[in-house]
């Protein structure tokens, strides 16, 4: 392979910068030529795709977001949209691409190889950590400390006024970030979309807690809780503990996928820019690189996409045991 291309894609996640450092600076380093795609697949259709040198990731390693910009692309989910991007890479005599994303990502990939034969190595970046195939995906501990840092503030708050706060953070059909940021947290309680924690459960948790007179209480939602997000969660709440208890939610949103990477996520975006370069110029292909074990390794494509990556109950079982 002569001619190579890197582009983000999906949801945007901190360490995705290092993550491009490190396919970019790879490549140069085994003599490949290296082109960036900005904005994801719109930018492959779009011909949004230019050279870049050892230079183009100079001082990056820091920085949040993703240089290359991202996109979640309506049009490459059609034929058409497909044909035009792959005349692109055609164009630039693009052999290959690293594609930093989450499932979508990949989905797009595989089809993209099955009508165009372009080899495509992932490396999974998105803050849900949901990924089949890695222990952890780059930006999720950025994300957890993050929400973190949020909670310990909301806990102070919380205290001071004797309030139940229900914390939302993301998480549509994940709860890893849920139960790490509530764990380290302290929180009462963890809600995640994986695991069915009924109203009555949580109005009892909460039930007994005033009981042992304690006064204040954290719980955090994943957004895509079964019972619904934090505001649903906390309306259902009030209807069966009654009006007079003090509650508020805050949604963290968006702030989670921001902000300067961690030394972890900086690292590990490092290892897996560098696993899928290497892989790629291996003739790797429709594999997303990741560390499981502290061993990297290649997982197809269609696992990554199909088969899920629980969470682990016991941890749930311990944020109850440790709030009594
Ligand atoms: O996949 C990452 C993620 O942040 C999810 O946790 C969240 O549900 C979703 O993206 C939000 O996407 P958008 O920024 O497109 O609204």
């Amino acid at each position: 392979m002569k001619r190579l291309a890197v582009f983000t894609s999906g949801g945007d996640a901190p360490g995705m910068n290092a993550c491009i450092r490190a396919v970019v600076r790879g490549a140069v380093y085994h003599g490949v030529e290296v082109f960036g795609i900005r904005r994801g697949y719109n930018g492959m259709i779009n011909g949004d795709i230019f050279p870049m040198t050892s230079h183009s990731v100079s001082n990056i390693v820091q920085r949040g977001g993703t240089i290359l910009k991202s996109a979640r692309s309506k049009e490459f989910m059609t034929p058409e949209g497909r044909k035009k991007a792959h005349d692109q890479l055609l164009k630039h005599g693009i052999e290959g691409l690293v594609a930093i994303g989450g499932n979508g990502t990949f989905t797009g990939a595989l089809k993209f190889f099955e009508e165009f034969q372009i080899p495509t190595v992932g490396a999974p970046g998105t803050i849900d950590n949901d990924l089949y195939g890695t222990d952890y995906t780059i930006g999720f501990d950025t994300a957890v400390n993050t929400a973190l840092e949020a909670i310990d503030k909301i806990r102070d708050t919380a205290d001071s006024h004797d309030r139940i706060f229900f914390i939302e953070v993301m998480g549509r059909d994940s709860g890893y970030i849920a139960i790490q940021s509530g764990i380290a947290g302290g929180a009462e309680m963890v809600m995640v979309p994986e695991v069915l924690t009924p109203i009555s459960e949580v109005v009892e948790t909460l039930k007994q807690g005033w009981s042992r007179s304690k006064s204040s209480s954290i719980i955090v939602v994943a957004e895509g809780d079964e019972e619904g997000n934090a505001a649903e969660v906390a309306e259902k709440i009030r209807t069966q503990v009654g009006v007079d208890v003090d509650m508020r939610v805050t949604t963290l949103g968006h702030i989670q996928r921001g902000g300067i990477p961690t030394a972890y996520d900086r690292i590990l975006a490092s290892r897996l820019g560098l696993g899928a370069l290497e892989g790629l110029l291996n003739g790797e292909k429709n594999v997303m690189a990741g560390v499981v074990n502290n061993e990297l390794l290649y997982t197809p494509f269609i696992d990554t996409i199909k088969l899920p990556k629980p969470i682990n109950e016991d941890l749930l079982r311990m944020v109850r045991i440790l709030s009594v």
